[in-house]
This record gives C-alpha cells, structure tokens and sequence, in this order.
C-alpha cells in the first residue's frame, strides 16, 4: 500500500523483485523498471498511485524534512513555500541536449553530443546514484487520459518533491497504468538529483549536483535523462522534455504538431466561441494572455493551457485540434497582481506550491510586482535572509528570484474554459505569435497566408535590452516559434514541417489564420505606449472581427508585412486618453525601410539552417523584401 513504502525499510529494497510490488502487468514496463533499479541502485522502489494519501503522505514527509514550508492555514491554505538550491533556479540550456544519431538532424539550435559517448556519460553519472533513496515510479499522461491525442511517460525520480509536482502538473497514477495495459507505448524517462546518500549521511534540503547536470533527449529512441537538477522545467520531465521536444519529433513523424503555445477559449458578446493558440518566447506573456480578464465589455476569455498545445488535423471536421497536454500551471509569479492577472491570484489562492518566492511575517508569499510596496516590517527573502524594510538592505533584492514560479492544479482557475479537459481537444481558428519588440513591429497584424505566417512564426524575435550585458543594444534575438530552447530536431526541417501542413488537410482554409502581436512597443522615454493586459481584449477582438469579416475593407489596410487594423478598426472605448496624440497611429505604423533591416537580420539568421532551409522560406522572406521595397 501507498503508506506502507513510506515506513523506513529494515533490508535495501533493491533485491526486491519490482513483479511483486508493480501495479501493472505490462511485462515491457515491469522489465525497464527493473532495469533502472539495477542501475541506480535504490534502497527502496515506489509505485506511485497518485491517490490523495500517497500525497499526503509525501508532503507531510517533506515538511518534516523542511523542504516544503507550509505557508499560514488561513491566509494561504494547503500551500507551501520551497527554496531551491540557489544555483537550482532555472532551465540550465547550456547543459540541455539532443542526442541524434547525426549531428545535423539535431540542428544548428541544439547542444549536440553523439549518443553512443553520451550513454556512455550517463552510465557514469547514474550508475548507483539513488543509492540511500527511494525511486519513485510515476506513470503519467499528458493531455487526458485515454484521449487519442494523449501521450504517456512513466519517469523514475528519486525526488519526493517532483512526485508532488507532477501530481499537479500531470494526470498521473494508477489510472495512466490502466490506460497503458500490457502493451501501450511509452516514454521513458530518468531522473536522478544525482546525489546518492552515504548509509547515515544527512540528507540537504534542495539535493542537486550542478557539476554534472545535464538534461538529455534520444530523439530517436524517444529516451528522456535528466541528472542533477530538481528545478521543474529539468525534473518535471513530461513538461519541456517530453511535451516539447520529444513530442515535436513525433508531431514531425506523425504530421502534428507540439507547440509553445497557450490555448484559450474567446467568446464574443454575441455568443460565438473561438479558441486561439498563442506562441510568445520565456517571460512573454502567454500565461497573462491566457488567463485574461477583458476591459471590453461582453467578451469572455477562458484558459484551455498556458504554455504547451499539441494540435493535430482532425479527419472528420478539418482544421486543427488542440490540447493542453498539461493539467496545472507551472507559472512565473514576479510581476502576478490582482491588476495585472486577478484569475492567476484566485487560483493561487490555496494548494499551491511556491517556489524560491518571498514569505511574510504573518506566512503568506509575496514577490516583486505582487503589490506596489513591499510588506511593512520583516520578510525573508527567497534565500531564506530575513530582510527588514527599515533597514532596506540592497543586496538581499530582489525578494523573490526572478524566475521563482507557482506550481497549481489547472482544476483551481476560475476562468477555466470548459473543454480544456475535453480529450477530442477544441478546434482552432486563429494563431497569434509575438515577441518583445520596442521597435518596429505594430500592436497587431494579420498574415497574407500559411506560409507567410511560417516566416512570421520562424521570425519571432525579442530585442536585446539594455538589462542584459553586451552592447549590441537593439539587436535581435531570434527564438522561431519560441521554440528555440524546445524543438527537438533540426530547426529548419521543423520549419519545413510548418510548411507541410497545406498539404495535410483536405481543405486548407479550415487551417487556422495567422496573426503577430506586439505588446512592448515603447516610446522615447522608454514607456509602453499599449496598456497591454486586459486591454489585449481589444486586440482579440479585431482577430475575432477579421475571421468573421474577412472582406469587409474599414477593417483593415493592405500593408507589405500583411493586413494591419485602421485606427478606427481597433476598439478603444475608455482608453482613447491613453493612446491619444498619435500614440495608436505609432503603434499601427509600418515603417518600410526598418522592416527591410529586419529581413537582413532574417536572412543572417537562416544562414546557419543551410540545406536544411526549406525554399519555400526563403521564397517568403524575398516576397516580402520586394513588397517592402515596391511601396
Ligand atoms: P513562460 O511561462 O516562461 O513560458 O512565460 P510566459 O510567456 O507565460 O510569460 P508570462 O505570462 O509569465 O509573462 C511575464 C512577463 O510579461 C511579466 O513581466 C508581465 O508583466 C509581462 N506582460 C505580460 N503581458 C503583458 C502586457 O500586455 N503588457 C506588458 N507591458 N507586459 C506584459
Ligand atoms: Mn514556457
Ligand atoms: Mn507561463
């Protein structure tokens, strides 16, 4: 039973048969299984059940150890605060990799080392590395159970606390057993904090080992290895690893596609529902956007997902259908306010588990941008310092890390849409991608057709800032389809696989439209010219006004980078103080002769795809220079 693996064993457990104890008779599993434990040598196997006890359980046992604080019972209820290794705090990309047979299939975007040296540096980091812990075995299923376009993966951890995680970011347990029977398919996936305890030794609060962390893909084998990191996006392996990068090979192999998107669902006043897909770079807005709470009125916004969206052609209706693969959030929590995202402060209202935030005196959470100031008197920052605002020590700021996160059930949100746990996923009519651009690129504009909307998706780009070092200020940093960091192969082949999907429905105009958003467009003093969160409604809205008129004229006008909104297009009911004195006029302009410095910068950026570059791009990028040039 759940309880009884938590009861500290008399005799190391790894002589035990796992026959005995597995909760499946899926002899491919049993055997992997097995075989893991004979590897990293565990005292001890659990078969997760993903019951509420087992939960339970696990948590109660991690707030003995002190990872997990609990947070005041009445300000914050059933929530918990962890503190990371400080050195433990982020996606560690440098020591993220795709192990392709050849080189050139992981592309020019990836960390590549060729596989056969690679296991053999895993053998020697993962030979014996649970020895002292207990292996966890959690079988898990991304998108719903059962649903045709659902994946499972069954990651072994020796993390308690990535067991509690992925209970909130995954469905998983014994049901995800039951789905995968005796011979489903799955993912492996292997993940060790990579430090094995000594018989006695004390275990540390945040065990990792960043020496020899590493995150690695078998893309072929479709294999997951993640060592020396318990930090969500290196340890929640069904996330980034297998949601991204190892599903967007098999989206490439089966004519899908996993994207770094959100979902959400747009409802007009007149009652027509529309469900939008979203893919915006790290720290963007994609978790904002989706949880939107709209300033015009009559228009509802409701979450399927806010990060991952894996969309495929459906054969009866045409067109794409999507699901969020995940069941929680894993979101940034600097900056979440009551002003800028009140459905994530509700959600994050009770059972949640924070990250490498602040805690108030009275044991509540608290981060830079949550309120304007500060908590009066004493706070302990995400290090655990005590810092006391009289004092105002500077070099214990910021509070909270700046990537510090929430971890939440997706069940919790208030604006969750209604289908986001339907396992035939929700139709999509329109794609919005975006970036950071203080320059250049309007508010909105939609694209001239699919692959016009390829070149905007593979050019999706952030301008440097003057925040990060180097002095090519206003310099672009491409991340296509903010996927850079996720696309499991050779980034130009996935282009070409954007490319491809024409050809994969019946009828192409049921694929959905494509569109490009800017919410950081800047003044010369440095200030958003849009006020961006729930007025982004607005920006919705003219999407919605575009796919349902597509040829009425006051809409929109014929520019070279594609149709841009009228001034009297957009909605600006209440915010006409805001953007007055040409502030909607800069914000909708297109200035030729930037945008053709932009294709130069595309074209630099194609160069290293070589081959791989699929034609038809290049054919985009040169259709557009000769329209920026004609005008
Ligand atoms: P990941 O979860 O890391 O993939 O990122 P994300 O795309 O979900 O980013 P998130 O929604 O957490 O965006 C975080 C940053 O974008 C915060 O600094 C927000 O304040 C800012 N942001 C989001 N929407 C807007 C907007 O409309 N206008 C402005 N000015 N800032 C915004
Ligand atoms: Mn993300
Ligand atoms: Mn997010």
């Amino acid at each position: 039973s759940a309880s009884a693996s938590f009861q500290p064993a008399e005799h190391p457990l790894h002589h035990h048969d796992s026959h005995s104890t597995a909760p499946t008779t899926h002899a491919k599993l049993i055997e992997w299984v097995r075989a893991q434990a004979a590897l990293l040598e565990p005292d001890h196997i659990h078969w997760c059940s993903g019951t509420q006890e087992e939960n339970e359980a696990m948590v109660q046992d991690l707030v003995q150890k002190g990872v997990m604080i609990p947070l005041n019972e009445k300000l914050r209820p059933r929530s918990f605060l962890t503190r990371t290794d400080p050195a433990d705090v982020a996606r560690s990309e440098g020591s993220t990799y795709i192990c392709s047979q050849n080189k050139e299939d992981a592309g020019p975007t990836n960390n590549w080392i060729d596989p056969q040296e690679m296991r053999g540096q895993l053998e020697k980091s993962f030979r014996g590395c649970m020895r002292g812990r207990t292996m966890y075995v959690i079988p898990f299923s991304m998108g719903p159970i059962g649903s045709p376009l659902a994946r499972i993966g069954v990651q072994v951890t020796d993390s308690p606390f990535v067991v509690v995680n992925m209970r909130i970011m995954t469905r998983m347990g014994e049901k995800v057993l039951d789905v995968l029977g005796d011979e489903g398919e799955f993912v492996p996936c292997v993940h060790s904090v990579g430090r094995p305890l000594a018989a006695g030794e004390k275990d540390s609060l945040w065990p990792c080992n960043i020496a020899e962390r590493k995150v690695v893909h078998f893309p072929e084998t479709r294999e997951i290895w993640s060592f020396g990191s318990g930090y969500g996006g290196n340890s929640l392996l069904g996330k980034k690893c297998l949601a991204l990068r190892i599903a967007s090979v098999m989206a490439r192999d089966e004519g899908s596609l996993a994207e770094h998107m959100l979902i959400l669902g747009l409802t007009s006043p007149a009652g027509k529902k529309y469900y939008v897909a979203a893919a915006f770079p790290s720290a963007c807005g994609k978790t904002n956007l989706a949880m939107l709470q709209p300033t015009l009125p009559g228009w509802k916004v409701e979450v399927v997902g806010d990060d991952i969206n894996w969309m495929a052609i459906n054969r009866k209706e045409g067109g794409l259908y999507a699901i969020n693969p995940e069941a929680g959030f894993f979101g940034v929590a600097p900056g979440t306010s009551s002003k800028t995202n009140p459905n994530a402060m509700r959600t994050i209202e009770h059972d949640t588990v924070f990250t490498n935030v602040a805690l108030t005196d009275q044991g509540d959470v608290w981060w830079e941008g949550m309120t304007k100031h500060h908590p009066e008197g004493k706070i302990t920052n995400w290090k655990g310092q005590v810092w006391d605002s009289t004092k105002s020590d500077k070099n214990m700021l910021p509070l909270a890390h700046p990537n510090s996160r929430f971890t939440v059930s997706l069940e919790q949100c208030p604006a969750k849409d209604p289908a986001w746990d339907d396992p035939n996923g929700v139709p999509i009519s329109a794609i919005i991608f975006g970036g950071r651009r203080e320059t250049t690129v309007p508010l909105v504009f939609e694209t001239k057709d699919w692959n016009h909307g390829v070149l905007v998706g593979a050019t999706v780009a952030s301008e440097k800032t003057a925040a990060a070092e180097g002095s090519d200020l206003g310099q672009l940093r491409f991340d296509p389809f903010a996927m850079l960091p996720f696309a499991g192969y050779n980034m130009g082949d996935y282009f070409g696989h954007w490319l491809s999907m024409p050809e994969r429905v019946a009828d192409p105009s049921k694929l959905p439209r494509i569109f490009h958003v800017n919410w950081f467009r800047k003044d010369e003093q440095g200030s958003f010219m849009w006020p961006g969160f729930g007025d982004n409604s607005r920006v919705l809205k003219w999407i919605v006004d575009r796919l349902e008129n597509p040829e009425d004229k006051s809409l929109y006008k014929s520019t070279p980078i594609g149709y841009v909104p009228k001034e009297t297009a957009l909605d600006l009911t209440g915010i006409e103080d805001q953007v007055k004195g040409g502030v909607i006029q800069k914000l909708l302009e297109v200035n030729n002769s930037a945008y053709l410095s932009e294709v130069t910068k595309a074209r630099e950026y194609f160069v290293q795809f070589g081959r791989r570059l699929p034609n038809k791009l290049t054919k985009e990028l040169n259709d557009l220079e000769e329209r920026l040039r004609k005008n």
